[in-house]
């Protein structure tokens, strides 16, 4: 691993302005990864949160999950977080995504002035970026109505040695040469595919959203190569919870 990969495994601080460096050409890898955009649009169906919803994306970065939030759900209310300005700005360049985009840490969104309720929150391929997931996911169920929906968007293999083995060769064979090439530094994604071998397995993250009081939680597939590998973990805030802490 890159010694500046390991620094910013070791400072997650530090991975906004980093995706700061890569927003220029992020959405050109994204567009050579196949299903990409099929697995958010997934992820952001999976919310099932109906008409007229308010939603909030997490960690949108240049927009693609609030794309996919955009096309599932053609009259809801967006409002889109970052805290990436680069990603942000590209994002916001998009004016047919029709959402609020607010620059702040996804850890706490209140101190970005965001406040709820929402019907139906996605963070994807946020929640392994954040220096405390639990701070994070404890805001976020906060900022849900009761009955309001989590997606977490997010890639998961501690549970298994073949997803393991895939994401190894997918990283090393495509994903590290592809950031090279379009970034002309690769040091984000080395660290992609070293944060995802550390983050919980499948098991252990569903039972972290139940310790963060979310009922009905179970994880859904995706297709292709990262079968096994991205996952849509879903949760609902249980109706009759109290009101939002912080
Ligand atoms: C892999 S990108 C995902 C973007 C988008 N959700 C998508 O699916 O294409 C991760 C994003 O998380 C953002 N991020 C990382 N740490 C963050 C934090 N603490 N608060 C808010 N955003 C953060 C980065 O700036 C980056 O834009």
């Amino acid at each position: 691993m890159s010694s500046s990969a390991a620094a910013l495994l070791g400072d997650k601080k530090a991975a906004p302005r980093r995706f700061d460096r890569v927003a220029g050409t992020y959405d050109l890898l994204t567009a050579l990864n196949p299903g990409y955009h099929h697995h958010l649009r997934l992820s952001a169906e999976r919310l099932a949160v109906g008409p007229g919803a308010r939603l909030l994306d997490l960690c949108c970065g240049t927009g693609s999950s609030t794309a996919a939030l955009r096309a599932a759900w053609p009259d809801a209310e967006i409002v889109a977080l970052d805290a990436s300005e680069g990603m942000l700005a590209r994002a916001r360049a998009k004016a047919e995504l029709r959402a609020t985009f607010v620059l702040g840490d996804a850890t706490d969104p209140a101190a970005a002035g965001i406040e709820g309720p929402f019907d139906g929150i996605l963070i994807a391929y946020g929640v392994r970026n954040l220096p405390d997931a639990d701070r994070g996911l404890a805001n976020l169920v906060g900022l849900l109505r009761p009955g309001g929906r989590v997606c977490v968007h997010e890639y998961s293999v501690a549970d298994s040695a073949w997803a393991r083995a895939v994401w190894n060769a997918v990283c090393l064979g495509v994903i590290i040469p592809g950031g090279l090439v379009t970034a002309g530094d690769a040091s984000l994604y080395t660290y992609l595919r070293r944060s995802v071998l550390d983050f919980d397995g499948v098991g252990a993250f569903e039972d972290r959203l139940r310790r963060h009081g979310l009922v009905d939680v179970h994880t859904e597939a995706m297709t292709g190569w990262q079968r096994g590998i991205v996952h849509s973990f879903l949760g609902v805030r249980p109706l009759g919870s109290g009101p939002v802490t912080r």
